[in-house]
């Protein structure tokens, strides 16, 4: 199932998606014990984080929420590109959020070889379904370091997690989930915020050609759930 939702403002998508994220995980937590969670690189969700370490930092055991990352760039994961890096300081913040496992990728690798190894660190995980996976997109319809015309996209991979090479949007050297690992998602969230996004959105929307198109057809057609989550700036009227 595919759902559009309409926010007014950025501020109000991070603040669906945070009650989203909490309700979803919390359920999660209750069926199976556990809960994982595909972050979302860039900095359309950076919002969100904040919220849930500003106000949900009480609401569900934490502890209990494994994440991953969707996408990396081959940055130190001290580097302020740094994915992960950014938002884990995020959640270091609070002692609660601070309690999430985390299952995330080692940069000081060669490109190759990190990809290979988070394949290995999420195959170590058993999963079956991510409970939750947040993408952001880009002005070129790009989600993950999944890049319109880049082999990572075009080319067929069973992998979960490929090396991806000269994406035009810097750093040149990335690592990012496959388009196969989309087919293992409950419920994928789409952060689509932003003026300088309507463009891919609206082509996204009626061509479904683009990376986020093909994500969210991906997740869909495999039995999850997708949410897009739009303020007015993003969609094209
Ligand atoms: C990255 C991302 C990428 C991002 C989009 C949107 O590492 O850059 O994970 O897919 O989500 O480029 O980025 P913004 O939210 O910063 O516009």
């Amino acid at each position: 199932m595919t759902e559009i939702r309409n926010y007014h403002t950025a501020d109000e998508v991070a603040q669906a998606a945070a009650e989203n994220a909490v309700e979803l995980l919390q359920a999660a937590i209750e069926v199976n014990g556990k809960a994982t969670w595909v972050l979302a690189g860039g900095s359309s969700p950076m919002l969100a984080y904040k919220k849930l370490v500003k106000d949900f930092s009480d609401a569900i055991d934490w502890s209990k929420v494994t994440v991953f990352i969707g996408d990396e760039r081959m940055v130190p994961a001290d580097s302020k590109d740094s994915n992960h890096g950014t938002i884990l300081a995020l959640f270091d913040k609070s002692p609660e959020l601070s309690r999430v496992r985390r299952v995330m990728p080692s940069t000081t690798l060669t490109t190759a070889s990190s990809a290979e190894d988070y394949a290995l660190k999420i195959a170590a995980e058993n999963i079956n379904e991510f409970d939750l996976v947040w993408l952001g997109v880009g002005e070129d319809g790009h989600t993950l370091s999944l890049f319109p015309n880049n082999p990572a996209f075009t080319e067929v991979a069973t992998t979960w997690v490929l090396p991806v090479y000269n994406s035009p949007k810097p750093p040149s050297d990335r690592i990012s989930f496959s388009l196969s690992a989309l087919e293992h998602v409950d419920e994928l969230v789409i952060f689509a915020v932003g003026v300088s996004k309507q463009a891919a959105l609206e082509e996204a929307r009626l061509k479904r050609k683009l990376p986020v198109a093909v994500a969210a057809d991906v997740v869909e057609s495999s039995g999850g759930e997708v949410r897009w989550l739009y303020d007015d700036a993003a969609w094209n009227y």
